[in-house]
């Protein structure tokens, strides 16, 4: 999908752009965007990428931050449902997965994301084989070991977003004991 910038502004010469500091997020639901937004406010990048498998809502979701890029650090954001749109990115974030069914078990959530994964990770890694790739998606933990074994990628380069969220919340219940470990206070 073309950026405002594209749509405005024919090009005459044929330019060879590498972004130096590009993200992708995968997957524009709840969490991808709160990371876009995220990562956009802080200026944390030169090009953000988004994939989804919904076309409509990752073209709205989009259109509303291109319409804002104009106040932003970030003017570059792209996005698609083709990988082709995350190449040479830097980190990638996936926020992919689908939702829990009335009744289902977690182990079979766990496999049916697991088959989303199979599909996404190698896409990811054949279009910025040097990034990082950081799991949001649960089971957290699970799912950021299948993507270290489908991605192929050394350890350092695949992160679990990991119990972070949990320890915000109980750090402040939480006091150092004598022997340097934290307790319940
Ligand atoms: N690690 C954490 O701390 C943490 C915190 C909150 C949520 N989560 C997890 O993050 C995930 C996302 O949560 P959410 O609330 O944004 O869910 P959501 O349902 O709002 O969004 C999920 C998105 O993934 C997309 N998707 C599904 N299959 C896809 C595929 N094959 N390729 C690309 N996109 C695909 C869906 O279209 C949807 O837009 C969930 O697994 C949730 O449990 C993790």
């Amino acid at each position: 999908m073309a950026t405002v910038k594209d749509k405005l502004i024919n090009p005459i010469a044929e330019g060879a752009e590498v972004p130096n500091n590009k993200i992708t997020v995968v997957g524009v639901g709840q969490v991808g965007m709160a990371s876009a937004i995220s990562i956009l406010a802080k200026g944390l990048c030169d090009e953000l990428a988004l994939v989804d498998v919904m076309e409509d809502k990752l073209k709205g979701e989009m259109m509303d931050l291109q319409h804002g890029s104009v106040f932003l650090h970030t003017h570059k954001i792209v996005a698609d449902k083709d990988y082709a749109v995350t190449a040479n990115s830097k980190i990638v974030v996936v926020t992919a997965g689908v939702r829990q069914q009335e009744g289902e078990s977690r182990l079979n959530l766990v496999q049916r994301n697991v088959n989303v994964f199979k599909f996404i990770i190698p896409q990811i890694v054949k279009y910025s084989p040097d990034c990082i790739i950081l799991v949001v998606s649960n089971p957290v933990d699970i799912l950021t070991y299948v993507t270290w074994k489908l991605s192929g990628l050394p350890k350092h380069r695949v992160i679990g977003s990991g119990c972070n969220l949990d320890t915000e919340i109980y750090l402040p219940v939480l006091s150092k004991c004598d022997c340097g470990c934290m307790i319940r206070a």
